[in-house]
């Protein structure tokens, strides 16, 4: 398990243009390395200007693949949506390949059924299996946290948490079904980077990195990557009385 390597940036701008920077990097190396770059968005409100961020950023669209670490379970044209705010945000102003996204459907009766689907487009895409330690291998996953220490859609006490022979289960948040990535899955990835601003995540912070502390009250906690990088960019207002 690799240690976090924690930024604290004067600013959510600032924090965004690192955040934007970091990605470009992973970007270049991984199409360098394997013709091709995959990365996994959050949603919510802070990566919104980080995707406004890389629409002005050049790269080649067409070895560049997207997917999202979770999903509400809405019409992709609802407002809620992840994958709707990173087309209009992103997906939508740059060439890239319809193909190319890989958004979680939200239109099976049964959500369970929908997890189903995206694991198996998982599988065939990245060539994985849904067993442990052979599930999809992303270069990036974008992370937030709320101010409940969730992240992606894996919230406190909840059966999700627990998931670890899928690599996409059924969130719930407040009895609203979601897709997400499970821990073990986001443990997979060649690089975790975690978004967080304002002072709401204060608290959150200082349980996640406390030396004791409930992970399924915290479950952002649990983002350990086995092999990857675990980076923090966290602004002032965050990660200000932040003891380590
Ligand atoms: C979602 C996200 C979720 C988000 C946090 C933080 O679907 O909402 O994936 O995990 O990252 O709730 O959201 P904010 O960035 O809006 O605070």
């Amino acid at each position: 398990m690799t240690q976090p390597k924690i930024e604290v940036l004067a600013d959510a701008s600032t924090l965004v243009q690192r955040a934007a920077e970091l990605v470009m990097a992973e970007a270049q190396q991984a199409i360098a390395q394997r013709d091709r770059f995959t990365i996994a968005l959050s949603g919510g409100n802070t990566p919104k200007p980080l995707y406004e961020q890389l629409a002005e950023k050049d790269l080649p669209w067409s070895k560049v693949h997207i997917f999202w670490g979770d999903e509400r379970y809405v019409p992709a044209d609802h407002a809620d949506s992840n994958a709707g705010m990173a087309r209009k945000a992103w997906l939508d102003r740059v060439p890239l390949p319809a193909e190319n996204i890989h958004p979680m459907a939200t239109d099976a009766a049964d959500p369970a059924d929908a997890a189903r689907t995206h694991e198996q487009h998982l599988n065939a895409f990245f060539g994985s299996k849904s067993e442990p330690g052979q599930f999809p291998q992303l270069d990036v996953v974008l992370l937030g946290i709320g101010p409940d220490g969730h992240t992606a859609s894996l919230f406190p006490h909840t059966e999700a948490l627990q998931v670890c022979d899928r690599s996409i289960t059924v969130g719930n948040k407040d009895g609203q079904p979601r897709i997400t990535f499970t821990v073990p899955m986001l443990n997979r990835a060649r690089c975790v980077i975690f978004l967080v601003t304002g002072e709401n995540k204060r608290t959150a912070l200082q349980q996640i990195f406390a030396e004791q502390a409930d992970s399924s009250q915290w479950p952002a906690r649990l983002v350990q990557p086995q092999d990857g990088q675990l980076i923090w960019l966290l602004d002032q207002s965050a990660g200000q009385e932040l003891t380590l």
